[in-house]
């Protein structure tokens, strides 16, 4: 949990605030965030269309709400794993998002690490340009499908925070072969919410293809 003595984190949410309750009033973010958990729980098929980040009340609840919460969980994951010491070089970000979770883990690893976010929505790489320039890490975010990165190996990350579960039936096998080959050449990965540590580096099946 963020504590007073957290004020990387409190300066980028106070930011946040100050962005996305610009233009929208809080009830209406709130109103957002229903109608984005409503997608993520009951109506999961429209997911693969994008449909998560369609509307402007969606996207603020993504921005505001989800990705400090991803900031975190992923924070602790890397701290828990201890994968930010040695730093990666390069950290992979597949669907990176807004670039919070990505973010979360070059911050851990104090500047010593580039992050290459890799995202298929326009509005998230805005995102996630402007949120690297606010929690001060290195990183680009470039517009592709995560299925067709290169994956890194030695020196490197890969992550997929709450993107696995967006690729089809056919995709994830394919995908976790790959974190699994990028792993043997040496990277480090994790794919929350679920995490596992698999021999010298971590990886993280997603729950729906391996058990952990
Ligand atoms: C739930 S969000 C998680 C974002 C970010 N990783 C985080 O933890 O905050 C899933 C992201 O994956 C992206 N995504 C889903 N399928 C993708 C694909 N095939 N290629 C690139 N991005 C994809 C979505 O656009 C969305 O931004």
């Amino acid at each position: 949990m963020p504590t007073a003595a957290d004020p990387l984190f409190h300066t980028w949410f106070a930011a946040l605030e100050k962005r996305h309750l610009a233009n929208l009033t809080f009830p209406e973010v709130r109103r957002g965030l229903q109608a984005l958990s409503t997608l993520y729980v009951e109506r999961r098929r429209r997911l693969e269309a994008g449909a998560a980040l369609e509307g402007a009340g969606k996207r603020a609840a993504f921005a505001l709400f989800y990705s400090p919460l991803h900031f975190l969980l992923v924070r602790a994951v890397v701290r828990s794993l201890g994968a930010a010491r040695p730093a990666p070089r390069l950290l992979v970000d597949l669907g990176c998002g807004t670039g919070a979770a990505g973010a979360a883990w070059a911050a851990a690893a104090r500047g010593e690490c580039r992050i290459r976010g890799v995202e298929r929505s326009g509005w998230a790489i805005d995102e996630a340009r402007w949120n690297y320039r606010a929690l001060g890490v290195r990183g680009e975010a470039i517009r592709g499908d995560l299925l067709d990165e290169t994956l890194p190996g030695r020196d490197s990350g890969i992550l997929a925070a709450y993107a696995v579960n967006e690729i089809d039936d056919e995709g994830r096998p394919r995908l976790l072969d790959r974190l699994l080959a990028a792993a043997d050449r040496g990277a480090s990965g994790a794919s929350p919410p679920s995490c596992r540590k698999r021999s010298a580096c971590s990886t993280a099946p997603p729950d729906s293809t391996t058990a952990s």
